[in-house]
């Protein structure tokens, strides 16, 4: 299975649960899109030749900002950081979020399939943590008392939004752990 990324944070964690999955780092079409499932559905149309395959794309949604920055997480990642949304949440008591997947596959057959996975949180005063990437540090997951980014790779996987896409595409390709 090939993990169409550039980004080596996410392919260690599929890598956890898909230990034969390589790294391919093509560089597909990402289009500005309302919804993580669009981007996801457009870059897979012109990948079927590297199937099978997964894509990913994923974005940080926080409640007092309506979903923002959504999908463009990425773009705020470079341009502001998590310093950057430490400072915008600075003076709201409510401090909730959410992480989303979506993993796009597609079999060797050429069918794809599109998995959503989600987990809730909040965002933290400071950052904490060295592992993972992104908004790891800045990341709590509801029920437990530390970042993402001071869990390791297993303890994330399975909680996180793209653990739970992953645990959905096993199913729906009838592997076990
Ligand atoms: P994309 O899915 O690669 O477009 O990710 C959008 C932005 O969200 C990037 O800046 C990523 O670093 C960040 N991001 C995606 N997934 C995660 C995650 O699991 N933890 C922390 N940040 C993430």
């Amino acid at each position: 299975m090939n993990i169409i990324t550039s980004n080596k944070g996410k392919y260690h964690e599929y890598k956890k649960i898909f230990p034969d999955a390589k790294m391919l780092n093509i560089g597909y079409h990402e289009i500005q899109a309302d919804s993580l499932e669009e981007v996801v559905e457009h870059a897979l149309e012109g990948l079927k030749e590297h199937a099978p395959l997964i894509i990913d794309d994923s974005g940080l949604f926080i409640d007092v900002y309506h979903g923002f920055p959504g999908v463009y997480s990425s773009y705020v990642m470079h341009t502001l950081g998590c310093q950057g949304i430490i400072k915008l949440m600075d003076g709201f008591d409510n401090r909730d979020a959410a992480f989303e997947c979506v993993i796009g596959h597609i079999d060797i057959n050429g069918d794809s399939k599109l998995i959503r996975g989600r987990v809730s949180g909040s965002i933290t005063k400071t950052m904490k943590g060295t592992h993972g990437f992104g908004y790891d540090p800045i990341f709590k997951p509801e029920g437990h008392d530390k970042t993402f980014a001071e869990m390791v790779t297993d303890e994330k996987n399975k909680i996180s939004h793209r653990g739970k896409a992953m645990e959905g595409l096993m199913r729906y390709l009838d592997i076990t752990l």
